[in-house]
C-alpha cells in the first residue's frame, strides 16, 4: 500500500492521526509527573520522550501548549513552566491500564494519581514534581529550554536529568540498563503496548 501526502491529507482526522502516530515505530512509554502552583499533582502518558544528549544529560518531550479542539491549556506544559521541574516514569507491564487512563482530560483540580490509583512520591531533591511510586525506572528533570515547532505549534521541552532511580538489578557498572528486567514497555500508535524482546548486543561500530 502506498500513501501519498495528498492521500494522507484526505484521510478523516482519526484514521490520519492513527496512521501517523504509528509510522515513527516503537516509542518510549512514560508517565510525566508535574505539579501545579497550587500543588495539585498531575500525571499524563507521553510517548514522545527522546534522548537529546548525555553531557549534560538531556531528554526532550513534545507537547501542545493548548489543546487544539478544546482550547484548554495542557496541564503538563503549564505545570512545567510554572514549577520548572518534571519527572519521567517508565510504564511497566503492571501499570499499563492505569497509565493509559491518564490520557483522559481530567479537570485542573483533579489529580490523575488519585483517579487512576497510582501513588505520588516526592523526592527531597525534586520538591516540585511528583514521581510515580509504582514505577521502577524514574527520572527527575529540570526545565532547560523549549522550541516551538512552527509547522504545527507543538513544543519540544528540553529537560536536564537531575536524578535517576533504577533497581540495582537493572543497571551494571558499565551503565547498561536492562529494560526487560524492569518490564518497561513500548508504545505503538496511541493505544498498543509492547514488551521488548532482546535480539542481539552489538559492539561499537568502527570502520
Ligand atoms: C499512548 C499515548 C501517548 C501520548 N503521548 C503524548 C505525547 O507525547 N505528548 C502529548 O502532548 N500528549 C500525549 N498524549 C496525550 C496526553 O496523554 C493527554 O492529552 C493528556 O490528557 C495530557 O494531560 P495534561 O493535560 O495533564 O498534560 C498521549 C496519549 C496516549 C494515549
Amino acid at each position: 500500500m502506498i500513501f501519498t501526502l495528498s492521500d494522507i491529507e484526505q484521510l478523516a482526522r482519526i484514521p490520519r492521526l492513527t496512521l501517523i502516530n504509528a509510522i515513527s515505530g516503537f516509542k518510549s512509554a512514560n508517565l510525566v509527573g508535574t505539579s501545579s502552583a497550587s500543588k495539585v499533582p498531575n500525571l499524563a502518558i507521553f510517548s514522545s520522550a527522546v534522548h537529546l544528549g548525555s553531557d549534560p544529560p538531556l531528554i526532550g518531550i513534545v507537547t501542545r501548549p493548548v489543546d487544539g479542539e478544546l482550547k484548554t491549556t495542557r496541564h503538563t506544559y503549564q505545570n512545567i513552566r510554572e514549577s520548572g521541574f518534571f519527572t519521567l516514569n517508565h510504564i511497566h507491564t503492571g501499570i499499563i491500564e492505569a497509565a493509559h487512563q491518564t490520557s483522559a482530560a481530567y479537570p485542573d483540580e483533579v489529580s490523575e494519581f488519585e483517579q487512576v490509583g497510582l501513588t505520588p512520591f516526592w523526592s527531597k531533591r525534586l520538591p516540585n514534581a511528583p514521581y510515580v511510586a509504582e514505577a521502577r525506572i524514574r527520572l527527575g528533570l529540570e526545565y532547560v529550554e523549549e522550541y516551538c515547532i512552527a509547522a504545527n505549534n507543538t513544543i519540544l521541552i528540553v529537560g536536564k536529568v537531575l536524578e535517576l532511580y533504577l533497581p540495582d538489578t537493572c543497571v551494571d557498572a558499565r551503565g547498561n540498563v536492562d529494560l526487560n528486567l524492569a518490564e518497561t514497555v513500548a508504545i505503538s500508535g496511541l493505544d498498543t503496548y509492547h514488551q521488548g524482546l532482546q535480539l542481539k548486543r552489538m559492539e561499537y561500530a568502527r570502520v
